[in-house]
């Protein structure tokens, strides 16, 4: 767990003054569109700041202080909640939760009975109110004591349902939210209607439950974390619910058919010690990269009533719960130069320096600009403080600029005249800018990448004997090496007899390599290793591959309507080099794929798949191989997976089937015990999938 970050200090009354004014904006643009000039540490420090500025000068605290207000103090909405919608005090350490839970202890004068630790969700809280089971109204917290009437969204919110199982009355709270996914889907839509894309998930999550007239529609996912009767009401299950522990009340939940993390690999559990609440805190930080939306925190709350009723309420936060606040997925930090670079296929990238800055457990240096024409959408300049968001295993972005934090030094960020590699010229005409000589620009990138290990395997190709090649035009791209002959070959500098007739043996064998990693060499735009996997296997040949047009390559899993154009366009410059393949000998098909033909070759192909010893299981490897599997490469395990009918997946999550834990293997191998998930040792899973054929 990590230290306490610091705290702003303000030096004097004026510097008081300021932090002040900065907290009460940065707090009105985050309950208001979700933007903030402040990124959520920064905030924490300063009003951490201020807070301790206060304790040592109480004689000048500020009304309008940020310091014991709900929400910063920012005011939103005209509908009184029927219960204050509360804040959570925040730990940042070990040690602070220790001492949250040592006040607690004093304050009930005997131990905490138990309690709950569940993530805390990264969205915005609302209020659901049911009555006989329909739900009426969505009400954003607002201010904390009335909110806004969001109700125009009920339809649009997946785990919020319209109907409840029982016919109550009942308020359900909890947080509404963006899954990556969302996120993804939100942006794509934004950007084919006005080339903009949101911020990060919160934000996206907060502007889509505010707008109403919108052309498009974005759905977003309710997680519920509590439930509450009327003031009043006195039926059965308005006494059950203010008599009830809090892990039961959200068993209930779930149970009417509103989403609760319980379905997620971060649940709810109940700990009836610290040690046990500083292990699912542990393990939820550890889950985080992995989820498929935000969390920002875990909140720690007393699970029985009678220990909430003990503990009560500070005037903003319940003081039997507490959010343990987890690293920033998103901060602040300055952009300090652009750098543009020519990819193997010829497009090119802006990529931005930044001053490095610590983000979700790794320091960030450089990230991703997308093109042109959004720098300039942006509006971003050298020397902007800019948002950087990255979260998990995604590659870090820059977002957008701070622009009140100009200082007026900022410098326009010059685009690239020529090819920054070969110095030709620059093909504008699309969004994402290319070189003119497209993938010949960066022949030796996409020559090296396709002799790669887990391509064609060609050894003793090193770049230095690439550009050796290529400069004595020998080779244009990666085709040509299948008819080099053994003179041209010796008359190289430094080529002697034997790595003459090593190289020639190892190009001979890679004509022998499935379509798959053919396919892979070729270096399409999208198409990595596993889409190339599954490209091959749904078609089954070159021919067919290239006789499909869009719609076809559509039906490949994970290609959309946005890659299928890129890959058919690919495919057609790629054709000359597929045809001197083809007439090299090269081979075009896969072995084992059954492509979906005709009706009767389809049911075959599903029995025959659904025979095989992986079929319909999710499978992650980790660790290094022993025994029989020690040679492959992890490339070579994911293929060995999909031939044994398995979907190979670099991460676990609570839909893996199968773990393949070899030596050394750390977090994976921790998650999978968490979750449960079968683990087999490389020798046992060879023996599992011993029966699928070996491609020659
Ligand atoms: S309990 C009075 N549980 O965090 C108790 N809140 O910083 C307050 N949040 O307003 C709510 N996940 O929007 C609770 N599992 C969780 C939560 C959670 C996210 C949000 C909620 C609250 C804010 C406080």
């Amino acid at each position: 767990m990590s230290d306490a970050p610091p705290i702003t200090v303000l030096a004097d009354q004026a510097a008081y003054a300021e932090a002040v004014q900065l907290a009460v904006d940065a707090s009105a643009a985050y309950y208001g569109d979700g933007t903030s000039s402040l990124d959520d540490d920064a905030y924490d420090r300063l009003v951490r700041g201020i807070a301790a500025y206060e304790q040592a000068h109480p004689d000048q605290v500020l009304p309008h202080s940020p310091t014991g207000k709900v929400a910063g103090g920012a005011v939103v909405g005209d509908v009184p909640h029927t219960v204050p919608m509360l804040s959570l005090d925040n730990v940042f350490s070990a040690e602070q939760l220790a001492d949250w839970a040592a006040s607690l202890e004093r304050r009930l004068g005997r131990p905490v009975t138990a309690f709950s630790v569940e993530p805390k969700l990264d969205g915005l809280a609302i209020s659901a109110r049911y009555r006989a089971g329909r739900l009426t109204q969505l009400v954003t917290r607002g201010d904390g004591v009335a909110g806004e009437d969001v109700s125009h969204a009920i339809g649009t919110i997946v785990g919020l349902p319209g109907r409840l199982a029982e016919p109550v009355t009942v308020e359900i709270r909890g947080e509404v939210m963006m899954t990556t996914e969302q996120f993804e889907q939100a942006c794509a839509k934004r950007t084919a209607h006005d080339g903009t894309t949101f911020a990060n998930p919160r934000s996206a999550a907060a502007g889509t439950l505010r707008a109403q007239d919108r052309p498009y529609v974005c759905e977003l996912t309710f997680f519920g974390y509590a439930a509450l009767p009327s003031p009043g009401d006195e039926s059965d299950l308005a006494v059950r619910l203010r008599e009830l522990p809090h892990s039961q009340i959200m068993a209930w939940v779930a149970e009417q058919g509103v989403r609760t993390t319980a379905e997620t690999p971060v649940a709810g559990i109940v700990a009836t010690s610290l040690e046990q609440v500083r292990e699912r805190i542990e393990q939820i930080a550890a889950a985080r990269p992995e989820l498929a939306f935000g969390i920002d925190g875990i909140v720690i709350k007393c699970d029985l009533a009678e220990d909430q009723a003990q503990a009560g309420f500070s005037s903003r936060a319940p003081r039997w719960a507490t959010a343990y606040k987890l690293p920033a997925t998103e901060k602040i930090t300055k952009l300090v130069a652009v750098e543009w670079n020519t990819g193997r296929t010829g497009v090119i990238a802006p990529r931005a320096v930044l001053e490095p800055v610590e983000l979700d457990g790794s320091v960030v240096t450089y990230a991703t600009l997308h093109n042109v024409a959004d720098i300039t959408r942006r509006g971003l300049m050298l020397g902007d403080s800019v948002v950087v968001y990255k979260a998990g295993d995604v590659i870090p972005r820059v977002e957008a600029p701070v622009v009140h934090l100009r200082t007026g030094d900022e410098q326009p960020i010059a685009f690239p005249q020529v090819c920054p590699t070969c110095g030709d010229a620059i093909d504008t005409s699309q969004e994402r800018w290319r070189c003119v000589r497209g993938r010949a620009c960066r022949a030796i990138a996409s020559i090296s990448y396709a002799v790669g290990r887990d391509q064609l395997d060609i050894a003793g190709l090193a770049d230095n004997r690439i550009q050796q090649m290529l400069d004595a035009g020998l080779i244009t791209d990666f085709a040509d090496l299948f008819y080099l002959t053994r003179e041209q070959l010796l008359a190289l500098e430094r080529m002697g007899e034997v790595s003459t007739d090593n190289l020639l043996a190892a190009i001979e064998h890679a004509k022998s390599q499935p379509l798959s990693r053919v396919f892979c060499a070729l270096g399409v735009r999208g198409t990595g290793r596993s889409m190339s996997r599954r490209i091959a296997r749904h078609f089954g040949t070159m021919e067919a591959i290239r006789a499909a047009g869009a719609e076809a390559i559509q039906a490949v899993e994970g290609i959309g309507p946005e890659k299928a154009p890129v890959v058919v366009a690919e495919l057609a410059e790629l054709s000359d080099l597929i045809d001197k393949l083809v007439a090299a000998g090269v081979t075009m098909t896969e072995p084992g794929a059954t492509p979906s033909t005709s009706g009767g070759e389809q049911a075959d192909a599903a029995e025959a798949a659904a025979a095989l010893p992986l079929a319909g299981m999710s499978v992650v490897v980790t660790g290094a191989m022993t025994g029989p599997l020690e040679t492959l490469s992890r490339n070579q395990m994911n293929e060995l997976i999909e031939r044994a009918g398995g979907k190979a997946s670099s991460s676990v999550s609570a839909r893996t089937s199968l773990l393949v834990a070899g030596d050394k293997a750390g977090s994976k191998r921790a998650k999978a015990e968490t979750l449960g998930v079968r683990i087999l040792t490389p020798e046992e899973f060879a023996e599992l999938v011993a029966l699928v054929p070996t491609p020659a």
